[in-house]
């Protein structure tokens, strides 16, 4: 297909062709855009959110209480909520990550003061009031315009518990767990769309191994039904990385793969190693390519897991949930190691965009995907210190990045710079196109070098636009951050770098930026 559309080009465009090529091919930057024949949808869920009960994401980033003199509605925080809902946020995973194996979800409903509390064994040995339950995660997801992703306890729970939960959730059956719902204030069931059975049940949810899972898996599904018109989406419990084998031995066989929708797939890039992580904001230009070096590898290790998906399942009736990615580094100093609070740079940035493109560009196959994690953990896309919010840069780029959401994957084929670093080089530029019902293209770029413009010219083949306007997100600094003292040093801006001219968009690229253009007719 690349090849073909390579020699389209030289027929369309002779003269942009032989003049970039007689001078240097290095030099090429281009991005062919097929604009006519739009591939599969993207789903909106690949823009999704993780929220654990972890430091303070839930307790503090988003829960505050209704007594709370920071502006709240029904205990959750009002600026919160309105930045999740203008960035459109699709879906919230919850409780956990390896929470959600010790998490006994009855601790967590009536009345505040006979909740049992319990003590978080993963993440610092904090005391866990259980404040924050079903009732206010189901808010949360009203109020913030998502849908709900419950991951049940496989770990330390019970069929039967997990079976009750789905029933209390969405049942209108007359039943002891809708009756226990209605005691508790809720009339009607919920809608709940997706639902995971048990996280990293090769780790910290019961350190299985993968044949002995899938008889768990199987056991789990077998009583977890689709009540009252709520379709449950299910989600087994996935490979981390480069296990492909945990891939292989939940879809090889054909009755354990009836018993799911989704298999999942963690991924984490930790530039450093997990023994000397990278700090979050003081690194240098190595540590820098090196994290795109390691986020790029996601396209590699979904290829590879899809690969093994297409032998059982060339139809892609099942799905590939990333629902664990991002950046890992070093705690801010000062802060309780146990609760993963780090700083979002630049770099965090174009590492979202990066991983964006790529599930864009595995559309067919990634039908959800959930950066860890929203709020005061890890990469997340807000900070919160007492009353203060502010927006990280990775909160732009999934701002910016909303128009591909249920837009069409289009065909690209990118042809460009190396940027290197000693002997070692990555592509300069990643990027990914959508076509959107209004037949708007949304092409979203990101220059990877921190020193050098580049300008990428983009010849549209198949239709033709009249219009062409962009937003950027850059930095003067490769670590350039919002602080509770400064809050808007990184934000996105009207674009003005791109042109368009008998069909060929030129987009002129700062160093260290993302940019999404808007070509309409
Ligand atoms: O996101 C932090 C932790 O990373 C999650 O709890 C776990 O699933 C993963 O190992």
């Amino acid at each position: 297909m690349k090849k073909l559309l390579f020699l389209v080009l030289i027929v369309i465009f002779p003269a942009l062709v032989s003049n970039a090529q007689k001078d240097d091919m290095v030099t090429v930057n281009q991005l062919i855009i097929v604009a006519n024949h739009p591939g599969p949808v993207i789903s909106k869920d690949i823009y999704g959110h993780f929220s654990e009960h972890l430091g303070s994401c839930i307790y503090g980033g988003i829960w505050v209480g209704p007594d709370s003199k920071i502006p709240n509605t029904y205990g959750i925080r009002n600026d919160v909520l309105f930045a999740l809902r203008e960035m459109k946020i699709p879906n919230l995973r919850w409780p956990g990550g390896c929470f959600a194996d010790t998490y006994h979800w009855k601790d967590g409903i009536g009345p505040k003061e006979k909740r049992a509390s319990i003590v978080n064994t993963n993440w610092g040995g904090v005391t866990e009031d259980n404040s924050f339950g079903t009732h206010e995660f189901m808010k949360l997801t009203e109020l913030a315009g998502c849908d709900a992703y419950i991951s049940g306890n496989v770990g330390s729970g019970t069929v039967r518990e997990m079976a009750e939960w789905v029933e209390y959730l969405t049942s209108d059956a007359d039943s002891p767990m809708t009756r226990l719902r209605k005691e508790n204030g809720q009339e009607k069931p919920w809608k709940v769309k997706f639902f995971a059975m048990g996280n990293e049940t090769w780790g910290c949810g019961g350190n299985m191994t993968a044949d002995y899972y899938a008889d768990v898996l199987k056991q789990f599904s077998t009583y977890l039904h689709s009540y009252s018109g709520n379709q449950l989406y299910k989600v087994a419990s996935g490979a981390s990385d480069y296990d492909f084998n945990w891939t292989e031995t939940l879809m090889k066989d054909p009755k354990t793969r009836s018993m799911f929708d989704a298999v999942s797939l963690h991924y984490y890039s930790v530039p450093g190693g997990w023994e000397k992580k990278n700090s979050a904001t003081v690194f240098t230009e190595n540590d820098w390519f090196e994290t795109f070096r390691l986020n790029y590898d996601m396209d590699r290790i979904i290829k590879t897991h899809s690969g093994i998906m297409d032998r059982y399942d060339p139809m892609k009736t099942k799905g590939l949930v990333v629902d664990e990615w991002g950046n890992w580094f070093q705690v801010e100093p000062g802060t309780n190691p146990g609760f993963l609070f780090q700083q979002n740079t630049m770099r965090d940035a174009i590492t979202a965009a990066i991983h964006l493109n790529i599930f864009n560009q595995h559309a067919d196959r990634v039908r959800m995907a959930n950066l860890a994690q929203i709020v005061n953990v890890l990469q997340s896309v807000i900070l919160t210190k007492g009353d203060k919010m502010v927006l990280t840069p990775t909160y732009y780029v999934f701002k910016m990045f909303a128009v591909h959401q249920e837009a069409r994957l289009l065909s690209t084929d990118l042809r460009c710079e190396d940027y290197t670093m000693g002997d070692r080089k990555i592509p300069a530029i990643s990027a990914s196109a959508s076509v959107d019902k209004d037949g708007k293209i949304h092409v979203s770029i990101a220059n990877l070098n921190p020193k050098k413009e580049i300008i990428l010219t983009c010849p549209v083949i198949g239709d033709t636009f009249k219009t062409v306007s962009g937003e950027v997100l850059t930095s003067g600094e490769m670590n350039g951050c919002n602080t509770f003292e400064k809050p808007e040093t990184v934000k996105s801006a009207a674009f003005n770098g791109a042109s368009l001219k008998d069909g060929i968009l030129t987009v002129k690229m700062p160093a260290k930026s993302v940019v999404v253009i808007e070509l309409k007719k």
